[in-house]
């Protein structure tokens, strides 16, 4: 029985063979629409979400499987101290796969350990959020036709952002990638991360304005200030707002490049900025069904 916690959980081979069956999904959905006839997925949500969780249900409805979940620890047996290794035991015996979102760094991991079934980490804390990176990783290789050679701006809360570690992380196998990483000092991408690029000789480059790297970028990765992971408001307030990417900006970037966010946004992206051809975040939620649908079929070992 396999898991998913962290990118690197799949080889790029393998990775290839998902993101070839994600896009015959997309070509071809209704050979698939039967797939997970008879099968449950359960959506564990401790923690708030609308696309992951939805996209999940939508993943698994088009498969034509059933879900079952709760959408925040409130409503769940968490409130009564109940721990995530007896939730899942529990869950084993309802479900046929589960996808876990916690707050808690890790606690995907700790719930794997006592599972009967596929645990799919949604997202723990600021650490990783795989399925998230699997979306990424699909946009890019279907809307620019390769995976390496490029250079990638990764911009706004680096340190809290658990969608940009993962995507680093994600990204260090490919070859010939250059990392801009584009943030205000205080919300840098973490010590680890830069430690890891040094050690493998993957070329980054820190930087303040986004203005000064626009031009060199082939995709900019847009983030949200993580506002729930700040501890006091008036940093949030102060930062929130530092980086608004507008048409005056687009101007300055290459005709080919790809805007990506993994959303929801709040105001680093101005609306006006959707109808240019280079925003790829609305097409990127698409894919994010595809590969999850792709990423379903491979942990329950069911071939179409
Ligand atoms: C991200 C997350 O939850 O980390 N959202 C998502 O899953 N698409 C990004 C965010 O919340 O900023």
């Amino acid at each position: 029985m396999r898991h998913l916690m962290s990118p690197l959980d799949f080889s790029t081979e393998e990775l290839e063979e998902l993101f070839d069956l994600a896009n015959d999904i997309e070509q071809n959905p209704e050979k698939y629409a039967h797939a997970c006839n008879g099968r449950i997925l359960a959506t564990c949500f401790y923690e708030p979400s609308t696309r992951t969780r939805l996209s999940f249900e939508s993943a698994m409805t088009r498969l034509g499987g059933r879900v079952i979940g709760f959408s925040d620890a409130a409503s769940s047996s968490a409130s009564k101290g109940e721990s995530v290794s007896d939730t899942i035991r529990i869950i084993s015996c309802y479900a046929d796969i589960c996808a876990m979102r916690h707050p808690k760094e890790g606690a995907p991991m700790v719930a794997a350990e006592k599972s009967g079934i596929p645990v799919i980490n949604a997202g723990d804390g600021g650490h990783q959020h795989p399925t998230q990176t699997l979306t990424d990783l699909l946009t890019i290789r279907s809307l620019k036709g390769r995976l390496g050679a490029f250079t990638i701006g990764l911009c706004g809360d680096l340190k809290f952002g658990r969608t940009v570690h993962s995507l680093i992380n994600a990204l260090t196998r490919y070859n010939d990638i250059r990392f801009l990483f584009i943030s205000p000092e205080e919300l840098r991408v973490p010590d680890y991360i830069t430690d890891m690029l040094r050690d493998k000789e993957i070329p980054y480059e820190e930087v303040i304005r986004l203005e000064d790297v626009m031009p060199r970028l082939d995709l900019l990765y847009m983030t949200r200030v993580q506002k729930e992971r700040f501890f006091n408001e008036e940093d949030y307030v102060r930062l929130k707002d530092f980086y608004i990417l507008n048409s005056e900006k687009m101007e300055l970037a290459r005709n080919d490049m790809l805007i990506l966010h993994p959303l929801p946004r709040v105001n680093e992206i101005s609306v006006e900025v959707d109808d240019d051809p280079r925003a790829a975040y609305f097409k990127q939620a698409r894919y994010g069904v595809y590969v999850r649908m792709a990423l379903i079929l491979t942990l329950l070992n069911i071939t179409v």
